[in-house]
């Protein structure tokens, strides 16, 4: 018997289901391990820096030193915007500002020479440019919105340490660079999740780069995904004292919330980013002589201990906010900061997907009535 579409079996969410095959990045959710382009991300996270895994994500090979040179005039080169860019800026400057990110990304086609270039090479220099510009974006959003001037790119400093320097006005110490750079990395790329998903929809229709890019910066702010590391930090400000912490955890699983920052699709132990940025935390908590958020998280996380037997973990997002907080970047800029890291990912995601197209268009079980007489509508009462 043939299946109908009210009868077909559900993957709901499309849990568990693969969509196609990748060289982006392997994950295995049981052991809690993820590669890049088959390097342990322990390696890239300890020993690499964020424009080696750009290169390493979208060439495929780790660079050597000339390559990584020759890439990185590139990016230095493409960090600064159009003034239209900024001026539109300044009439969304009340925007969220993954929302202002998403609008500038948009409008960024009418200025880029490759704009429906759907060849490999121009979707490289695309995805180049935007990791580059996102930035920029960012920071002179954010700088407008508090009525400060925005502050051009630096010419010289890292990806990373050029994002802190362009927030806040002034250099970071290589301490800090370093920190946001492992951030990055850790960010950098991570299978079908769904904001990546969402760039494969899109460039499965064979629509053009920046919209695939759009649509996974809109994706990634919900605080399912990337929005969660804000909604961690919120958690962290009501929590208040690390004594609170305890409290605070069975009321919200009582009355039926989750603790955001905790749990994932993939990984039933724990996500191995999760530590980088745990460490980091810590770390820098003691730095600033402000511990407090590092041990609010820690109880917390103790208090949710049980929960590991279920397969629910501390992700990527739970210590990640409390190391912005630390470099004094406001809530709100915490899914941003996800976006530029991710932006080389849904990059190649894409790159992947034009080069091997197929429309992704899946099914949906009908549910509804069926074979309803129509009533004209002066007849319907
Ligand atoms: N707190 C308490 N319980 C949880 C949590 C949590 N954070 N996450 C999952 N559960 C429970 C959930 O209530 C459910 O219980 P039951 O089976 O009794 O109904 C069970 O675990 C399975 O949850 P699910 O929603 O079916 O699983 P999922 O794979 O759809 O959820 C998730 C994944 C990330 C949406 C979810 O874990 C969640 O909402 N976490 C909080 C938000 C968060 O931290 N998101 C960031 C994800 S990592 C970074 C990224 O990918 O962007």
């Amino acid at each position: 018997m043939t299946m109908t579409t009210r009868e077909a079996e559900l993957h709901r969410g499309l849990m568990g289901v693969y969509l196609d095959s990748t060289k982006a990045s392997f994950i295995d959710g049981a052991v809690g391990k993820l590669m890049y382009r088959g390097y342990s991300i322990h390696d890239l996270a300890e020993q690499s820096t964020f424009e080696e895994v750009v290169y390493l994500l979208i060439n495929g090979t780790l660079p050597t030193h000339s390559q990584l040179e020759e890439m990185n005039s590139v990016l230095l080169a493409a960090r600064a915007i159009p003034d239209e860019i900024v001026k539109l800026l300044e009439l969304v400057k009340d925007s969220h500002p993954q929302d202002a990110l998403r609008t500038a990304v948009s409008a960024l086609s009418a200025f880029d020479p490759d704009a429906n270039d759907l060849s490999p090479e121009a979707v490289k220099r695309k995805g180049l440019r935007l990791t580059a510009q996102a930035p920029t974006i960012i920071c002179a959003h954010h700088r407008i919105r508090t009525g400060q001037e925005p502050v051009a790119p630096h010419a010289s400093l890292s990806h990373a340490g050029n994002f802190l320097y362009m927030l806040r006005g002034e250099e970071p110490d290589s301490e800090e660079a370093k920190t946001m750079d492992v951030d990055f990395v850790l960010h950098a790329e991570h299978g079908a999740n769904a904001s990546a998903f969402t760039t494969r929809v899109i460039a499965s229709t064979i629509a053009d780069f920046h919209g695939a890019i759009v649509g996974g910066i809109a994706a990634l702010k919900g605080p399912s995904h990337g929005g969660a590391a804000e909604a961690v930090m919120q958690m962290a400000l009501q929590i208040g004292e690390p004594e609170n912490a305890a409290s605070f955890v069975r009321n919200e699983l009582d009355a039926g919330r989750r603790i955001m920052g905790f749990g994932h699709r993939v990984y039933k132990s724990e996500d191995p980013r999760a530590r980088h940025l745990r460490d980091r935390s810590r770390d820098l908590g003691e730095k600033y002589g402000d511990p407090k958020w590092f041990q609010i998280l820690t109880a917390l996380s103790e208090e949710m201990k049980p929960y590991q037997a279920r397969g629910i973990w501390a992700n990527v997002d739970f210590f990640a906010g409390s190391i912005y907080h630390l470099f004094g970047i406001p809530e709100d800029l915490f899914v941003p900061i996800f976006t530029m890291g991710r932006i080389p990912g849904w990059t190649l995601q894409a790159l992947e997907q034009y080069a091997n197209n197929i429309l992704i268009r899946p099914l949906l079980r009908y549910t509804g009535p069926m074979d309803v007489p129509y009533v004209p509508i002066d007849q319907r009462g």
